[in-house]
């Protein structure tokens, strides 16, 4: 499996599948397994359902790597619609971006002007902005760039990371965002990391996993632990019961389209359970890291294909 993730991982980079993908009615009809749509009206249509059925939503408007100040500017532009129209609906949503798409590989103060621009937004309609984590070359400038907004006591309530437990930094990092109040994600990471600085070995991910959510449950911050992975989940469950955490004190958090079963049992059980819904034409290389978590994916599509 590790040559199956890798190849779809190394296929999430390749443009020209990229590009002919994202234009064909093929590749759109394929990806809607794991996409909302491909305009804002589509995300927040699939928010309100998601609401309805009493689970939180965070909403995310693919894009990576851009290359240009506007292409940054126009993303940037969108997130700022989303928070308006999350205010005007009430939906019970927020914001995840990436900083690579606010332009933080073309320049940081451009990256750090628009993520700045974006949160106080969202701490002026009261919502919040996750910033996702990208592969391991940005994890320091992320959590500087975090640490500086969440410095400034109008955007304290507004910012949160993301922390992937393959990395061998990260109870580090989560040390340090405890301490500093800052919220977090914790996943497993959806990376190609190297055995320097990545547990290779699944079973040392999840232990990794668990470790840093029991830190997390610990601690007095409201955080949320995303994983569609029944062990880890039923991990974070024991750990709270043991310990005495109320429900409400964290969230499990999983992705458009996987694992509805176990988000709705959750839901049943009283915890507290969002969705990131992603949405946007910019659909492949997210859809790429989604088959290679999972390569069955290609099977189950292939089959579902003519059923749609
Ligand atoms: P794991 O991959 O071990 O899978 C456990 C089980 O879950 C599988 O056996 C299967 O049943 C189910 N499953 C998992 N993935 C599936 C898929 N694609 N299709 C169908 N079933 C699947 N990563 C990152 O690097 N940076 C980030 O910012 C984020 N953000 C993020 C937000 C949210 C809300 C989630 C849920 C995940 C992310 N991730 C992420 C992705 C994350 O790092 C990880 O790659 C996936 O969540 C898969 O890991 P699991 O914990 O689900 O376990």
């Amino acid at each position: 499996m590790p040559v199956l993730r890798s190849f779809f991982i190394a296929l999430s980079h390749n443009r020209a599948l990229r590009r002919f993908s994202e234009h064909s009615m093929v590749g759109k009809r394929l990806s809607s397994r794991f996409i909302a749509g491909m305009e804002i009206d589509d995300a927040l249509r699939v928010a309100e359902e998601v609401n309805k059925q009493g689970i939180s939503v965070t909403l995310d408007s693919l894009g990576e790597s851009v290359t240009s100040e506007a292409e940054a500017k126009a993303a940037a532009d969108v997130y700022h619609k989303l928070l308006d129209a999350i205010a005007a609906r009430k939906l019970n949503a927020n914001i995840s971006m990436k900083l690579t798409q606010m332009g933080l590989n073309l320049s940081r103060p451009l990256a750090e002007s628009i993520a700045e621009s974006v949160v106080q937004h969202a701490g002026k309609t009261g919502s919040f902005v996750r910033i996702d984590m990208e592969d391991s070359s940005l994890t320091q400038v992320t959590m500087d760039i975090v640490e500086q907004l969440h410095a400034k006591p109008a955007l304290r309530e507004a910012v949160g990371i993301v922390i992937q437990a393959y990395l061998f930094r990260s109870q580090k990092d989560i040390e340090e965002l405890i301490a500093n109040g800052i919220r977090v994600r914790l996943c497993k990471g959806a990376y190609q990391e190297p055995a320097e600085l990545a547990f290779p070995r699944k079973a040392d991910v999840d232990a990794s996993y668990i470790k840093l959510a029991n830190m997390l449950l610990d601690s007095p911050d409201y955080h949320g632990l995303a994983t569609h992975d029944d062990t880890m989940v039923a991990a974070a469950k024991n750990y709270a019961k043991e310990h005495g955490i109320e429900r409400h004190h964290f969230e499990f958090q999983m992705l458009y389209g996987i694992r509805r079963d176990l988000q709705r049992k959750l839901v049943e059980e009283g915890y507290n359970v969002r969705v990131y819904v992603p949405f946007g034409n910019e659909w492949y290389p997210y859809f790429m890291r989604r088959l290679a978590e999972r390569p069955a994916n290609v099977l189950f599509l292939a089959k579902n294909f003519f059923r749609f």
